[in-house]
């Protein structure tokens, strides 16, 4: 159910839970200080609660008062990246905030969403928690459509449009003391690493785990999965079904769910789950995957992404 962004003002200040647009893919937001919407979250969504959240707020200056210090390159990051698709993870002073947020660890997730209308609901309600407004597994919601495919028609939603990156942030994780430390990725996203490495200096790297821990906990578990089987092999035939590119040319019968031109990652990106939601509902129950694109960039957050819907 679509709702004006006044009315998503007010439910979020009584605590209520709603979707919001951001410029990566839909959030499922409430409000940081409500523990029980953080909570609603958590059970609308069947997330696992070792699982923590990003919080969103309106700019840079609003994270100061909840982190031990600034990291080296945090300044230089935020003003290249923010608003946009950057999620970044430091140390905070964990008495402001809740350990249900930060899933007991002694740091947090911070980013300012670029998309007009949430930015305008943040100043207004203070800082949000959002995760991607999915039932944990599935395929994130890139419209308001999607939004309602996981929760119901009466699910309160404010239409932003189709999200324009159409992939989740990319997070970068802070190790080591205030002067001296480095980042690393945590979770590809929209942002490549080649572009992080323009700012920082140094290409920081794709890190899974530290010590077997996983440094972002949500990398453990199922994701962005259609019922659909997806089928990553080179040559594996017949193709029936196909996800592939609009200026190639599959087999005959092949039926194609188009990611958009082959030369563009951020096309790719952009249509990337709506076409994993379009197999479950066309009842698609096996897809052949085109993986000839290039192995950088974009395109490998793309590739990542599809490397996890296809494992189950
Ligand atoms: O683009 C996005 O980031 C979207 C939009 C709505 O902003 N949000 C999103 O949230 O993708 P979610 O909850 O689906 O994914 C958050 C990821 C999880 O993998 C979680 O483990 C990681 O962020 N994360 C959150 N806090 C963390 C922390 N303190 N340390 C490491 N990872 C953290
Ligand atoms: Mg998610």
């Amino acid at each position: 159910m679509r709702i004006e962004w006044l009315q998503a003002v007010t439910k979020l200040r009584q605590g209520e839970v709603i979707a919001l647009p951001t410029e990566t893919v839909y959030g499922l937001a409430a409000s940081l200080f409500s523990s029980d919407a953080i909570n609603t979250v958590f059970r609308l969504k069947k997330r696992p609660f070792d699982n923590p959240l990003i919080v969103h707020v309106a700019k840079t200056a609003d994270v100061a008062c909840y982190v031990k210090m600034l990291p080296q390159g945090f300044e230089q990051l935020t003003e290249a990246f923010w608003p946009g698709p950057l999620t970044l993870v430091v140390p905070v002073d964990v008495l402001h905030i809740s350990e249900q947020v930060r899933a007991g660890l002694s740091t947090a997730a911070f980013r300012v969403p670029a998309h007009p209308l949430t930015l305008q609901i943040l100043s207004q309600t203070g800082p949000l928690v959002m995760p991607s407004a999915n039932i944990s597994g599935r395929p994130s919601a890139t419209s308001y459509t999607h939004v309602e495919e996981d929760f119901g028609i009466d699910f309160p939603v404010v239409d932003g449009g189709e999200s324009k990156k159409g992939l989740e942030s990319t997070i970068l994780v802070f190790w080591g003391e205030e002067g001296d430390g480095i980042w690393e990725v945590g979770r590809l996203g929209a942002i490549s690493q080649e572009a992080l490495a323009e700012v920082l200096g140094y290409l920081p790297v794709l890190r899974k785990s530290k010590e077997e821990v996983p440094i972002c906990p949500g990398q453990k578990y199922r994701h962005y999965a259609p019922k659909a089987r997806l089928i990553l092999e080179e040559n594996k035939d017949p193709h029936i079904c196909v996800v592939g590119f609009s200026d190639r040319i599959y087999p005959k019968g092949a039926k194609v769910f188009s990611l958009g031109a082959s030369d563009s990652a951020d096309e790719a990106a952009h249509n990337l789950y709506r076409i994993l939601r379009q197999l479950d509902e066309e009842g698609v129950e096996e897809a052949w995957v085109d993986l000839s694109f290039p192995e950088e960039g974009l395109w490998k957050s793309v590739r990542e992404r599809l490397f996890k819907a296809a494992s189950s």
